[in-house]
């Protein structure tokens, strides 16, 4: 029973975890147990001499010559690929550039512009009150732009507010604060009948989850670099179109790089097929570059069973941990609020903290080296203050795991939390 596992219980499910190799891909700092791999993934071990290489060599010396030389120009199409490979995207399908807010934008703009053609009258965007509020930002702002609303749900709500109002349905396939997943499948299928498009952020799930856009038949995907795909911070975004909406519109950032020919130098905007015409700017190519390390590092896990793999042990991070909690921080009023069914967690879990301030709670464990992060609520049951854990199986072990709860459990029953709450201004993550 995980709840019994002694830290050298640990050690032995470590020894053995098919998966153990890979941690040697990242550079993780002495004496720091890092849980935040959502928020921002470790440092690929490959990472500072690719940087090294592109800034010497392919700046340094090749100059201009690498953006043929060095593949540059093609990068956001071969970073795509690659990551099209974690989310049951297809070859020419996804793009790397940008970030996610911009991505949405141009993805949501096209999709705005389809159900004026194809569902006339139409006026709804549909989202989750508790989706990131970016994603609720730019939806603002398009609904303006076209005269469109936005409602907002909550999770439970959705499936039942779907009608023939509405023309977009956007959501974050898993909810950043309490790691819950939506059903991609079922809710794809349910805006479709509907007569919606489906537009899914994939910033909690790509790496983290197996996504399958087109068994979903999902309309639209973006997702960011920085987190499960560790790619650094500030890491370019991705952007998916399925292929039979990619070429019935321009994005609204029609720039040069989405052009048709580039090189050409035309007056005239003629959008590229297939989804390069998602570009709009000159690649960041030294964060791309970056980026294609941390890709790699996931790419490097399909010998050993890919996502899947990825995804069992992920889940038996979570299970013990929560395990671990019920059993050794008992009497602490902590509680776990993503979803029961194991199956719907995403790779992280948030817990509410009745007896202690969670920002302080998080701030202590901090001190000790344990990274987590910390999530505001509104001061409500249904939104309380959170502490979020990210289990990233590529580099967490199942000792993190123990180490982790030992640190939580010492910090509330010493109450040790209090030290850190009256350094709040001093210690903000
Ligand atoms: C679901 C989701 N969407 C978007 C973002 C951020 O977007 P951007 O990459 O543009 O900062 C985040 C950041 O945590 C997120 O969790």
């Amino acid at each position: 029973m995980a709840e019994t596992l002694t830290r050298d219980d640990c050690a032995a499910l470590d020894a053995s975890d098919p998966l153990r190799e890979l941690r040697s891909l990242f550079t993780l700092p002495e004496g720091v147990n890092y849980l935040d791999g959502n928020s921002l993934g470790v440092m690929p071990a490959a990472a500072p001499a690719r940087a090294a290489e592109v800034v010497q060599r392919e700046w340094g010396e090749g100059l201009i010559r690498s953006w043929n030389t060095a593949g540059w120009i093609t990068l956001p199409q071969r970073v795509g690929d690659k990551i099209a490979r974690l989310i049951g995207a297809r070859p020419g399908e996804v793009v790397a550039a940008d970030a996610t807010s911009v991505n949405l934008y141009k993805v949501l703009s096209a999709a705005i512009e389809i159900a004026k053609v194809d569902r006339p009258g139409r006026r709804v965007i549909l989202s989750e009150r508790s989706n990131f509020p970016t994603d609720l930002y730019i939806a603002q702002s398009l609904a303006r732009q076209h005269g469109f609303e936005l409602e907002l749900a909550a999770s439970h709500e959705i499936a039942d507010r779907l009608d023939d109002r509405v023309a977009v349905l956007m959501l974050t396939q898993v909810n950043y604060r309490t790691g819950a997943i939506h059903d991609m499948a079922g809710l794809t299928a349910r805006a479709h009948q509907v007569g919606a498009l489906a537009l899914w952020d994939l910033c909690h799930s790509a790496g983290a989850v197996p996504v399958d856009l087109h068994a979903a038949d999902a309309d639209f995907a973006i997702g960011c670099g920085y987190k499960y795909l560790n790619g650094g911070p500030g890491a370019p975004a991705f952007v998916w179109t399925h292929p039979r909406h990619t070429d019935r519109f321009w994005q609204p950032l029609s720039g040069w790089m989405g052009h048709a020919s580039p090189f050409t130098f035309d007056t005239a905007y003629r959008p590229a097929e297939g989804v390069s015409r998602y570009l709009c700017g000159t690649p960041s190519v030294i964060g791309l570059s970056v980026l294609e390390c941390g890709v790699d590092t996931l790419l490097a896990a399909e010998p050993l069973g890919g996502m899947a793999a990825l995804r069992a042990k992920s889940l038996a991070l979570s299970d013990l941990f929560i395990a671990q909690v019920e059993a050794r921080c008992a009497g602490h009023g902590l509680r776990s609020v993503g979803p029961a069914d194991r199956e719907r967690r995403g790779s992280q879990v948030s817990l509410a903290c009745a007896s202690a301030t969670a920002y302080a709670v998080m701030q202590a464990l901090i001190a000790r080296g344990v990274i987590g992060d910390f999530r505001a609520g509104d001061g409500s049951e249904a939104e309380p203050d959170l502490l979020r854990f990210g289990f990233t199986p590529l580099y967490t072990r199942f000792v993190d795991v123990h180490d982790a709860v030992t640190a939580l459990s010492e910090i509330l029953s010493t109450e040790q939390w209090r030290e850190a709450r009256f350094n709040q201004k001093a210690a903000v993550t």
